[in-house]
């Protein structure tokens, strides 16, 4: 090798699970001068993964493997946000080692922990990967949008959810049936707890707020409803309405400190991110100056996580940096969670109700009495002695406001199942 020629990078890799055998794949097919693999890492060795890493180290101790001499820079594919994936980016960086991970959980539980101990071992560590899998959301916000002052950012970050409700609306058919078939063709867990019920999209939003706002992660402040709840009839309802449901991540500042949210939203069909459906994801980053800039494609498997894994390897290798959350982790600001109860905005509110003279008017006079305007209100079919749907919407409102009413209205004996509300967002 020449003078001046540095040689390449030793890469060790943590997990060869899906993602970890895709970064394995890429690099052996898109291979460049930069990085090798030189070390790699998993729980079975015996297990045939598809993949060739008799060149490299195996080991059976990750955490070993970050701390060892001859490893220059460390991957962490194993997942979860403790134990030996915390364990490997934690050694790794106290040996100043650059890491780089798609693992959501950590990021989301100990980023900011993390990303100081980086900076303090003047380490890099990129997460690319963790949100929204093959979209390059990270680099673009701290890099492309580098100039602007967001003023909201909100996406598609869960493909499992997008994929259940974009089934829904496609067949007609019910929440369970769909889940059903999505666990039968891989694209929801057995355990799915993870994805519908939202916690994987809000992983994914604590990292992005950080970058957007310049604030500490801060998971514990989202409010987080998944989408076990919403019916055929919702998604039915919302179509007539001029809505799609999309379970959406959105994060804002407001004078009270930082709203982040993710729930099911009504999104109007003629918005672009209402038609991002099935698996995948899609981000909207509002800017100051560049206006509104959407972001869509594949959130999640081997293929696309693996792109945003090496893309972040190609950026170390060649000492392109930028601090861990745009601004130095030591700035990141300790921003108040702006309580759910003071948001504001308009509501789809689904009943089923005996159809009896006077139910209307004391569903009426609940919203009344709390100040809640209505803006329209649909009765589906008429059967006296059986439960109708009964559906309103309102104009904006508060949280604390429509939850009272609601309250109230649940404990009409003519309501018969726990009134059904889903936020209507204005995208
Ligand atoms: N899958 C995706 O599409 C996707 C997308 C974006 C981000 N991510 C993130 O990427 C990470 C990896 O996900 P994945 O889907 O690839 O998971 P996975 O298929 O379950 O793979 C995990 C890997 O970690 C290995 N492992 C577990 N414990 C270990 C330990 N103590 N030491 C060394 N290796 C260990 C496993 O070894 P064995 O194979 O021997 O059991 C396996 O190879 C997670 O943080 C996930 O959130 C995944």
């Amino acid at each position: 090798m020449g003078a001046g020629v540095k040689p390449p990078l030793r890469l060790a890799i943590a997990g060869l699970g899906t993602v970890g055998a895709g970064v394995v794949r890429l690099l052996q097919q898109n291979g460049n001068l930069l990085v090798v693999l030189a070390a790699v890492s998993a729980r079975d060795r015996a297990r045939d993964r598809g993949i060739d890493v008799a060149a490299a180290r195996w080991f059976d101790d990750a955490t070993a493997m970050a701390a060892d001499p001859d490893i220059d820079i460390v991957v962490e594919l194993i997942g979860g946000a403790e134990g030996s994936a915390r364990g490997v980016v934690e050694t790794a960086l106290e040996h100043g080692k650059p890491v780089v991970t798609a693992n959501k959980a950590l990021m989301a539980r100990h980023g900011t922990a993390l990303a100081l101990r980086a900076e303090e071992k003047g380490a890099g560590l990129a997460f690319e990967a963790a949100v929204a899998g093959g979209i390059p959301v990270i680099k673009t916000l701290r890099e492309g949008l580098a100039a602007n002052t967001f003023t909201r950012i909100y996406g598609i970050l869960n493909g499992t959810c997008n994929y259940i409700l974009t089934t829904m609306r496609e067949s007609r058919r019910d929440f369970a049936s769909v889940l059903a078939e999505a666990q039968k063709l891989g694209y929801a867990e057995a355990d799915p707890g993870f994805d519908i019920d939202g916690i994987d999209a809000a992983h994914k939003l604590a990292i992005l707020s950080s970058v957007a706002f310049g604030s500490a992660v801060d998971f514990d402040g989202i409010h987080v409803e998944g989408i076990r709840h919403i019916s055929a009839l919702d998604i039915e309802f919302a179509a007539d309405l001029g809505y799609r449901i999309k379970l959406l991540g959105l994060a804002r500042l407001t004078e009270r400190g930082i709203e982040q949210r993710v729930h099911p939203c009504m999104v109007p069909r003629a918005t672009p991110i209402a038609h991002v459906d099935g698996v995948f994801n899609a981000v909207v980053a509002e800017g100051d100056f560049a206006g509104r800039v959407l972001l869509q494609g594949r959130g999640a498997g081997a293929e696309p996580t693996a792109s945003a894994v090496v893309a972040d390897l190609l950026d170390i290798a060649a000492e392109r940096r930028t601090p861990t959350f745009a601004v130095p982790a030591s700035a990141l600001r300790k921003l108040p969670a702006s309580p759910m109860l003071h948001h504001e905005g308009a509501y789809y509110v689904r009943l089923m109700v005996f159809d009896r003279p006077g139910v209307i008017a004391d569903i009426t006079a609940a919203l009344r009495d709390e100040q809640v305007s209505l803006e329209s209100m649909i009765q589906r079919g008429r059967a006296p002695g059986e439960a109708v749907p009964v559906v309103l919407t309102t104009h904006i409102t508060e949280e604390a406001a429509m939850r009272r009413a609601l309250d109230r209205i649940a404990g009409l004996d003519t309501v018969l199942e726990p009134p059904r509300m889903i936020r209507i967002e204005d995208l």
